[in-house]
């Protein structure tokens, strides 16, 4: 399976902060914000991965990923022009994707709890249709939003409903099968000139191709789209951090866990970083239970 991490737009919602730079990386604590989704992805044992963003971003995250190699992984680069919509992204990665299945995940969205490296697992085997996850919010107006039939089945998602049918908002993981470049290529830009996500997961779920997986009470989910939810974001990733002593969302530990890097790799990046994160990556080495 490939992996997409898609970190464009303008993030107007977020101006003055976002002017200069773009969202996804921007702090959330102590780490740019893009790092909690691509260690989603590289703890769903993903290793083939493309960063989508704008011509004026990409060479910010070149300068801090390069080609992934330092994490074991490969990293490729692909500009979006425009922000046409995300269902695009399966049509810039066309040829990155292939004859695989994808992940794309969002650049802007942060996943913390104990289910999640056992659920992405459980569908990165996916061959066929497709799989996304949803999530319990009391916004759903801001999301995609799952409808259900009267037997409880999910029947569609709907894009920010003025009436929303349920409060299961589609979380931005996306898993689907290599035919998912046609599908995005079949889409209609929506009223508001986009290619919609919600388009290509409705193309498959009318088929009863595509799996919800409901993410439950201790999982947390957030959002970083106004001033308010990022402070809060990166006050939670503090919080547990701090109480913890264990990071969230950190590639290095998580390529080292993982068995991508080995412990003198590891120990080669601890030294880059003259601050906590280092000591922190000098110490992963000697954790002496799997956590
Ligand atoms: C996008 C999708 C929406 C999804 C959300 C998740 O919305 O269009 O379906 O629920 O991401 O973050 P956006 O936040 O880009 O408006």
């Amino acid at each position: 399976m490939k992996g997409i991490i898609l970190a464009g737009g303008r993030a107007t919602r977020l101006f003055p902060i976002t002017k200069g730079t773009c969202k996804q990386l921007l702090p959330v604590y102590d780490k740019p914000m893009i790092f909690y989704p691509l260690s989603v992805l590289m703890l769903a044992g993903i290793r083939d991965i493309l960063i989508i963003s704008t011509p004026h971003d990409l060479p910010n995250f070149k300068n801090i990923f390069h080609d992934g190699s330092h994490l074991g992984i490969s990293i490729s680069y692909k500009e979006q022009l425009k922000p046409a919509g995300l269902a695009e992204a399966f049509i810039l990665g066309e040829d990155f994707i292939g004859g695989d299945s994808v992940c794309m995940i969002l650049g802007d969205n942060i996943f913390y709890g104990d289910q999640l490296s056992g659920l992405l697992k459980r569908n990165v085997n996916l061959q066929e249709g497709g799989s996304v996850f949803a999530y319990n919010v009391v916004n759903p107006q801001r999301y995609g939003v799952v409808e259900f039939s009267d037997d409880g089945k999910p029947q569609q998602v709907v894009e920010k409903p003025e009436h929303p049918k349920s409060n299961w908002a589609v979380t931005g993981i996306y898993f689907f099968d290599h035919n998912v470049t046609d599908v995005a290529r079949n889409v209609k830009p929506s009223a508001r000139g986009e290619l919609e996500i919600t388009d290509v997961i409705n193309s498959y779920m009318t088929k009863g191709k595509c799996h919800v997986e409901f993410l439950g009470r201790g999982m947390a989910w957030l959002d970083t789209g106004t001033y308010d939810s990022l402070i809060d974001a990166g006050l939670f990733i503090k919080i547990i951090e701090e109480r913890q002593g264990l990071k969230i969302g950190c590639v290095e530990e998580i390529a080292y866990r993982e068995k991508f890097i080995s412990k003198e790799q590891l120990l080669k990046l601890a030294d880059e970083y003259k601050t906590s994160y280092g000591d922190y990556l000098n110490r992963v080495v000697d954790f002496r239970y799997d956590l």
